[in-house]
């Protein structure tokens, strides 16, 4: 066998040659796209625990190391120097703008935050106890009966719109679903703010009086996006890319990652870790739930642990704890106990044999929601506020999909386990 291709030998003896692909970090990856054309047999692989689905050059983890990249350039790195929006134009465009580059990009978005006035009355057509993920995807979705404008997927000018647009008007729908379950007016944007400044004070401003903006707050939403704005083929994305490789517009295409990112095994282990912390209540309930947790009778999980691919430590959750700090230091004393009880539930989880032993680490989930709840922004809009930070990510691998030369619709095969061939039965002969 030479060292570039994987020879596989059927139990009957025939041998297919499949080509081995190296990328520019990372294992290897056997092309498997012939296998059923000269053998006739597929794949079985559920959850895709190894399967490459598409090339990308977006994002890379090294999940052993406990390594993620956006680019080529360190998460951490980001973090402690960029922004959301310069980290967003890394992403969609490959490479860090120039001065120039930037304020124009951060015009740009600025210019499209403003919602078709008539999308707010559609807001009013919604339960005022809905759930914020079930309006925003509906209204995600309903952008495409909008704007006209940005559908054709083959036209480059529209892409580019489309991609302004998005991520300009995200911060606008999510406060607009927050304001409506608070049951208060909807707040319009200030392109005089930031991206995050302004999600503040769309999310919290009130007509009766001035809003000021708090910018320990402001800076660590723009931290939470930038270490959420993208994680490769993770289920939302992968979701993004298989609606979008029929050719269905953008707007439906975020809005299915969007739905796919509400799940608590995905964006929703937010709201789940916050739950979950308040009804352990105290820590010396923690034994108890960690002996919950590794009951494979019991269904209950340690929400905001473990991960697919990290199998040492999620960087996100280091740089996350730390901003917890800050953020409680000055905005949430009251917050400070249940900051506590997620250290030691952490420190006691990781001492323990079965966590060590199965690789559960914190992830990203695990403290961003302690920082949410300082910042005064409630539970149910947790997800919404991932989703805000992962649009730039959808977005980049939906524009690098389009693009892609090799690219077909998404249409994965099946092991079918199901009757065999039957005959139609007459009602009154069945048993
Ligand atoms: N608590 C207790 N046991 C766990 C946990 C947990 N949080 N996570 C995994 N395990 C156990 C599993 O029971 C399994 O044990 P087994 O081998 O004895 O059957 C083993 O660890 C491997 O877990 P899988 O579920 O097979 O791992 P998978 O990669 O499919 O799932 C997932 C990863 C979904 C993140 C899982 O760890 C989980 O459910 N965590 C809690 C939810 C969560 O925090 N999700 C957010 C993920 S990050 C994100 O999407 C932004």
């Amino acid at each position: 066998m030479s060292k570039d291709v994987y020879t596989l030998t059927s139990p009957e003896g025939k041998t297919t040659e499949l080509p081995v692909r190296n990328g520019t970090m990372g294992p290897r990856v056997v092309d498997i796209g012939k296998l059923y054309r000269e053998q006739g047999v597929f794949t079985y692989d559920p959850g895709f625990v190894s399967t490459g689905s598409c090339e990308s050059e977006i994002t890379f983890i090294d999940g052993d190391k406990g390594l993620l990249m956006y680019r080529g350039y360190p998460v951490e790195q980001l973090a402690a120097h960029s922004s959301f929006i310069e980290v967003a134009y890394l992403l969609l465009y490959s490479e860090l703008p120039s001065a120039d580059q930037l304020a124009e990009f951060e015009e740009s978005i600025r210019r499209h935050t403003m919602l078709n006035e008539g999308m707010l009355r559609f807001f009013n057509g919604f339960r005022y106890d809905a759930h914020p993920m079930a309006v925003l995807s509906a209204v995600v979705g309903s952008m495409s009966a909008y704007y006209h404008d940005t559908m054709d997927v083959n036209d480059q000018r529209a892409r580019e719109v489309f991609t302004h647009r998005i991520l300009a008007k995200l911060p606008t729908i999510a406060a607009a679903a927050h304001k409506l379950t608070a049951g208060q007016p909807y707040v319009y944007p200030r392109n005089d703010l930031s991206y995050s400044e302004n999600l503040l004070h769309m999310l919290f401003a009130v007509p009766a009086e001035t809003y000021e903006i708090n910018e320990v707050a402001a800076q660590a939403l723009d931290l939470l996006f930038i270490l959420h704005a993208d994680h490769e083929q993770n289920c939302s994305t992968s979701t993004v890319r298989m609606a979008g490789s029929s050719g269905a517009n953008p707007y439906s295409a975020i809005a299915a990652g969007i739905a796919a990112l509400w799940g608590p095994a995905h964006g929703g282990a937010n709201e789940a870790v916050l739950r979950m912390l308040k009804e352990i209540g105290t820590a010396r309930n923690i034994p108890k739930y960690v002996a919950k947790a590794k009951d494979k009778d019991d269904p209950f999980r340690l929400m905001g642990f473990g991960h697919r691919v990290y199998k040492n430590f999620d960087p996100r959750a280091t740089i996350i704890r730390d901003m917890c700090h800050k953020v409680l230091a000055q905005n949430g004393q009251q917050d400070a106990p249940l900051f506590e009880l997620a250290l030691r539930l952490e420190e006691m989880a990781l001492k323990d044999e079965y966590f060590i032993e199965k690789n559960l680490y914190p992830n990203v989930d695990f403290y961003s929601g302690i920082i949410y709840r300082a910042l005064g922004i409630p539970t149910s809009m947790f997800t919404v506020m991932f989703a805000i930070g992962r649009t730039v990510g959808w977005v980049a691998h939906w524009r690098e999909m389009i693009r892609d030369p090799n690219g077909r619709i998404s249409r994965p095969r099946q092991l079918y386990t199901g009757s065999q061939q039957r005959d139609y039965m007459a009602i009154e002969k069945r048993g």
